[in-house]
């Protein structure tokens, strides 16, 4: 029997003890499609009000007139929902374990002690003149004051804008100007692996870009200690900021509409976009998929391996988590440092009970061997959980059989930064796994897969991934570009969302995600656009044209394959090489560095001059025999170049 075909049944244990069993899941799915608002009317009732809402779903994907509202008049506030309501109950329970890069740092921190921080920092940023409606950039490494402004942002109904710690200066820059963020929150260095991360100096740099016009103060987190240029104008410390601030704050009422934050992902095209998320339906959501898919019980301790600055760190280690009264570890480091069994000792130490993580992590440890995990036991881990990119079977397997000692159900969680929170996933008490699929639709969710000519495919099949209908944490919008937010996701197949994402669906009803059908690639989990890649490239004055492409990685899923023409009358060398690496690092982050570099006197394009990627992909996957029809290309010999001149890797 192939890999891809032995199935995991759901084990004894989560089919006696689970929230939903395969029962109740096809009860309350059929319930959830056939009248979604009587679903989400009860649904809705997990979160806590200040104003009942009457309306629940009024939606439509119509391209000319998209418009998504959830509980639109009911009122919330998120923070409220992850602090004030579980103050008499659990106040003395921890709500954030923080794991320190230093695996002889960590803290525990109760409900109360967040909640007296959040407040105190909400009226610190009140104090600074941030109201209700105004963008927050957040720039900070994996600690606890992160969740602390992103929850005290909630709280006076500020909208925070989170950028990953990995981004540059001028990503950064570009998602301030963006957004009109009026305040930047980062702390003087991060640490990471045992180093030091530069985020105030980034910010420094990002804040000398011409365009930023609306950022009138920086708040740092003395984090590190390290030596930070100061600028007495606009700079504050934290510590001075809530110093002779209330502990306590009133949550500010916000329309399950209002934004709750934006975050910015890559596209086929363009700068990164802003996504717009509201309260209500997204805090019902998350704290909903928390529940269930990760069968989340009073008492169980939970570690989500993402950080904040992505959707997952926003979904899955604050707003459901703590909308659950949950134990929520945040781990500042990495999962290689001091060892690659780190991790491990981690679930050891703080005995986790859940462990969700991406698969590239899980590929880096494989590689280690199998007694990487020997400083380790365990044997508190209940259920695992992937996110970020398609697990492959090997992988899952590993994971199931080394970390999770055998014992533990795997959910392979598909979602994506629009989507809000988890879509497709096992619930591991109804769903019986298969290595590397993503199972079946959570409750509301209604996939489909199209053609290429947009008809719609039945049964066993491959095909484009579609969501029929609207779920609650579905983003609202692009911020400041609503239009782009319809030719995105509404404009290639009429009525419904398009993911951008390929997928097969198997005889028995499973998704299997197959990877981005756009010029999206995903190198560890990171969702990356090519263009981005490719217009950071031409800026340097060596470069005439580039084009960058996905190619299979052992590790990082996709790596990044970059082909570029030099400028007239350059010579290409290893400093080149390096020097465009560097560039890129640079210009957009180091989650972007190039792994292969191959010199390029032309591009294949077609007459009309569109680079022909599909090709390019092939030879960058050793894929050379099945290039196909190469009859369009304006120079078909361009192609037997760079066949010739395959990069090494
Ligand atoms: O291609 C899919 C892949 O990641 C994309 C979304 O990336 P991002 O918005 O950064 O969000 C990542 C975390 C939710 C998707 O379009 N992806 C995410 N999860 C999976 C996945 N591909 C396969 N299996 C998954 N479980």
């Amino acid at each position: 029997m192939s890999e891809q075909e032995k199935i995991y049944p759901v084990t004894a244990e989560f089919a006696a003890n689970a929230w939903i069993n395969n029962e109740k899941y096809q009860e309350l799915y059929a319930q959830s499609v056939e009248n979604p608002e009587a679903f989400w009317a009860e649904q809705g009732k997990r979160i806590t009000w200040f104003k009942e809402y009457t309306k629940v779903k009024n939606t439509s994907f119509d391209p000319h007139n998209v418009s998504i509202k959830w509980y639109e008049d009911g009122e919330l506030n998120a923070a409220y929902n992850c602090l004030d309501r579980h103050l008499e109950t659990r106040g003395d329970q921890t709500a954030i374990i923080w794991e320190g890069d230093n695996p002889e740092s960590s803290k525990n921190i109760t409900y109360r002690e967040l909640y007296e921080d959040v407040c105190q920092f909400a009226n610190g940023l009140k104090k600074l003149g941030v109201h209700k409606g105004d963008v927050v950039t957040i720039y900070m490494p994996m600690i606890p004051e992160a969740a602390v402004a992103m929850l005290a942002c909630a709280r006076i109904g500020a909208v925070h804008s989170v950028v990953f710690g990995g981004f540059s200066p001028d990503a950064i820059a570009g998602r301030i100007i963006n957004s009109d963020s009026k305040i930047v929150i980062t702390s003087d260095e991060g640490r990471r692996g045992g180093k030091q991360v530069p985020l105030k100096e980034n910010v420094d740099e990002a804040l000398t870009n011409p365009h930023v016009k609306t950022v009138e103060k920086v708040v740092v987190v003395k984090c590190t200690g390290g030596d930070i240029h100061w600028h007495d104008h606009r700079d504050l410390w934290w510590h001075d900021v809530v110093a002779g601030c209330a502990k306590e704050c009133p949550a500010e009422p916000m329309n399950a509409e209002d934004p709750l934050f934006i975050l910015y992902t890559s596209g086929s095209t363009g700068a990164p976009k802003g996504l717009k998320h509201t309260t209500g339906g997204y805090m019902v959501y998350a704290s909903l998929t928390h529940q269930y898919i990760f069968d989340y019980k009073e008492g169980d301790v939970y570690w989500c391996t993402a950080d904040v600055g992505w959707i997952t760190g926003h979904s899955y280690i604050l707003y459901g988590p703590l909308a659950n009264g949950a134990t929520t570890l945040m781990f500042e480091g990495v999962p290689s440092y001091p060892t690659h069994g780190r991790m491990g000792d981690i679930c050891d130490k703080h005995q986790v009970n859940i462990l969700y993580t991406a698969p590239t992590a899980v590929r880096s440890l494989m590689a280690q061997g199998d007694d990487v995990m020997s400083s380790s036991t365990r044997q508190s881990l209940r259920l695992l959980g992937s996110v970020g990119e398609p697990i492959n079977p090997e992988a899952w397997e590993w994971y199931h059989r080394v970390i999770g000692n055998g014992e533990c159900p795997i959910v392979d969680t598909w979602w994506q930064t629009e989507t809000g929170g988890i879509m497709i996933a096992p619930l591991p008490g109804a769903t019986d796994l298969k290595p590397g699929s993503a199972t079946r639709p959570f409750f509301g969710v209604q996939p489909a897969l199209f053609d290429s000519e947009g008809k719609e495919l039945q049964g066993a099949t491959d095909g484009n991934l579609v969501l029929q209908d609207s779920w609650p944490s579905q983003a609202r919008s692009i911020w400041g570009d609503h239009e782009r937010f319809v030719q995105t996701y509404f404009s290639t197949y009429k009525g419904v969302y398009f993911t951008g994402d390929g997928c097969r669906r198997d005889e028995d009803g499973y998704y299997w995600i197959t990877g981005r059908v756009d010029d999206v690639i995903n190198v560890s989990g990171h969702r990356m656009g090519t263009a981005e890649i490719e217009s950071a490239l031409v800026a340097h004055k060596a470069v005439a044209e580039a084009a960058v492409v996905g190619y299979p990685h052992d590790i990082k899923g996709q790596g990044i394959y970059i082909y570029v023409t030099l400028a007239e009358g350059l010579e290409a060398s290893d400093e080149l090489r390096i020097e465009l690496v560097k560039w890129v690092r640079k210009e957009i982050g180091p989650i972007a560095t190039p792994d292969v570099i191959q010199w390029a006197p032309g591009l294949p394009k077609t007459r009309s001059g569109k680079i022909m990627r599909r090709i390019l992909r092939k030879i960058a996957a050793n894929e050379c025999d099945g290039l196909g029809d190469t009859s369009t290309l304006a120079d078909p010999g361009v192609v037997d170049d760079l066949i010739e001149h395959r990069a090494n890797r």
